[in-house]
């Protein structure tokens, strides 16, 4: 299954929503899946830090994964195993 841009718009400023909304979404995959993988910008540094710290590790780089006006970014994959 394939789910989900992880994003908090606009509320910014309520600290901890994003950490709180990624952990609502780990806990209610126990049970359900074995493993969860996403997709995240290398450049996106605050995403990657927060997947990190829910216990996602990186296993890989597409190079130049997407393409942004004109600009190719490399995009980082990452697994958090739930068993
Ligand atoms: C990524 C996103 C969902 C995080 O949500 P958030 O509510 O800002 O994050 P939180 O306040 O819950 O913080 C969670 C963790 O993210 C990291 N983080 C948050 N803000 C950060 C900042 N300004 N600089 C560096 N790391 C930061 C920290 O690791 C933080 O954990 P900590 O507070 O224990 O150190 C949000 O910034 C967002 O919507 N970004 C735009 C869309 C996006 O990039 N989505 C990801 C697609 S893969």
């Amino acid at each position: 299954m394939r789910a989900v841009v992880f994003e908090t718009p606009g509320i910014e400023n309520l600290k901890g929503i994003g950490k709180a909304l990624l952990r609502k979404t780990v806990e209610g995959c126990r049970g359900k899946f074995e493993i969860i993988v996403l997709e995240v910008l290398a450049t996106n540094t605050v995403a990657k830090r927060l997947y990190q710290s829910m216990g996602f590790r990186t296993y890989g780089v597409l190079p130049g994964g997407v393409k942004r006006a004109d600009r190719y970014i490399d995009v980082e994959l990452m697994y958090l195993r739930l068993v």
